[in-house]
């Protein structure tokens, strides 16, 4: 177990790291978040900006958090002040930990649905589900909120390598398999040539402020950055391996899996959503299975699948708090995740019954219910003013000689482009996140 007297724990193998990382960068964010947030924010030009947003930001900045990891060996807080001691930068980890559990508060509510199709299902009475009906049933969303969070709070108790790795090495391969058979039904359905080209063909009118907010928000959100996530796995990182490739495969494996569930949901609408939010993806997908032969047994699989992947980004987003709790605090790691669990459960509960069970909490500000509001707030501001924070704090703090010192340990070849990473540190993310910033003070445009 990771405690701070004991030496710390290192992933079993590089794949071992790089399917762990993998696993909490794919999750809800992919096959849930992506689409109804491109739907809302005008398909093609969306995806276009969310890929530049991926390769030009987020790989520099999953590097950036990997490096300051295996650096400090330790969560967010102790790695930022192995760097530097007696300074505020520390607030940046403090951040990260609040961030996680605020994300964790309402992923959790997501995620208990996909159990709950799960379980609906299972019991062949998929047809029967009706989200709106489905979402606003306090006392189911109640039960799976809380099945969620202890399972989440099992593995984690369970340490690295025994919960998180190996059951990662073998789902997310089946889960991917599932995948590219739903897009083969989906892309056969009627008008899929539409929703297909509503994806894939940009029409750059549509764009706005919003848009960038949007792209860059959901790059932080589905490659895990921006809260320390990548930090606190880099911390378990062994100095021989090669940070700057494996890196490259998370981000790789995450955006492809994003792009897949896009060709999934999209040609399945027929052309472009009237209405995206955050049932888009359960509704459609309903409608898939249901014309499909044996869908129903396909559901059954993609639903435990699915609830898989969620399971493997809620670990990492719990981890950050513990390990936090653990290396900082002295807690011994059970005492960690009860607390840190127990913090989850009330502020779950608002965003839990916020879409339909208590009509007050439906719409709270813009339009906005607790469960998007909090979304808004930690799944897109925070995380990327966490990453601002990073980048600032490897300018002014570490210095790029450091941090390419790190990253060239167990990669020489590093020395070769480390020019390109450098330019996006130090000028293209520093600079596009903070005209965001300031366009969404000005502005107050959410999507709401
Ligand atoms: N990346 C996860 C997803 O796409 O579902 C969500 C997430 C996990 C965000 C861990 C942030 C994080 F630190």
């Amino acid at each position: 177990m990771a405690t701070g007297k004991t030496r710390r724990e290192h992933w079993g193998s590089k794949i071992g790291f790089i399917l762990a990382a993998s696993g909490s960068a794919i999750g809800l964010g992919n096959i849930w978040r992506f689409p109804y947030v491109t739907g809302a924010n005008g398909g093609g030009a969306f995806l276009f900006i969310y890929l530049l947003c991926v390769f030009l930001i987020g790989l520099p900045v999953m590097l950036v958090e990997l490096s300051i990891g295996r650096h400090g060996k330790k969560n967010p807080v102790g790695a930022i002040k192995k760097i530097s001691p007696d300074s505020k930068w520390s607030l940046v980890g403090y951040l990260g930990v609040i961030t996680g559990v605020g994300i964790l508060s309402y992923y959790l509510v997501v995620a208990g649905w996909t159990l709950g199709y799960f379980f609906k299902s299972l019991a062949y009475s998929l047809n029967k589900v009706h989200f709106a009906q489905f979402v606003s049933n306090a006392p189911t969303q109640s039960l799976s909120f809380v099945l969620f969070l202890a399972l989440t709070a099992f593995v984690v108790a369970g340490g690295i390598s025994d919960g998180i790795e190996k059951m990662t090495k073998i789902l997310m391969p089946i889960l991917f398999f599932l995948m590219i058979l739903l897009i083969v039904r989906s892309m056969t359905l009627e008008n899929s040539m539409n929703g297909l080209k509503f994806f894939i063909i940009p029409d750059f009118s549509k764009v706005s402020g919003k848009t960038f907010i949007y792209a860059l928000g959901q790059a932080f959100f589905s490659l895990s950055l921006g809260m320390g996530a990548m930090i606190t796995y880099g911390s378990y990182i062994d100095d021989k391996s090669n940070l700057v490739s494996s890196g490259f495969y998370v981000v790789f494996f995450d955006t492809l899996i994003a792009v897949m569930a896009g060709f999934i949901i999209f040609p399945a609408i027929g052309g472009a959503p009237s209405k995206s939010g955050p049932g888009l993806v359960f509704v459609v997908l309903k409608n898939i299975f249901l014309k499909m032969p044996m869908g129903e047994l396909v559901a059954i699989l993609f639903f435990a699948l699915l609830a898989i992947a969620a399971l493997t980004s809620t670990v990492s987003l719990m981890e950050v708090a513990v390990s936090y709790l653990i290396d900082e605090k002295g807690f011994e790691r059970r005492k960690a995740v009860f607390l840190t669990s127990l913090i989850t459960l009330f502020w779950g509960i608002p965003s839990l019954l916020s879409l339909g069970a208590v009509p007050s909490l439906t719409k709270i500000y813009k339009g906005m219910g607790f469960l998007d509001l909090m979304d808004f707030i930690f799944g897109n501001i925070s995380l990327t003013l966490g990453s601002l924070l990073l980048c600032l704090f490897i300018i002014f703090v570490w210095k790029f000689k450091n941090a390419e010192k790190e990253l060239s340990r167990g990669f020489e070849k590093f020395k070769n482009f480390s020019i390109l990473w450098k330019i996006s540190i130090g000028i293209l993310a520093p600079l596009a996140i903070s005209i965001v910033m300031i366009y969404i003070l000005i502005t107050g445009e959410t999507l709401g």
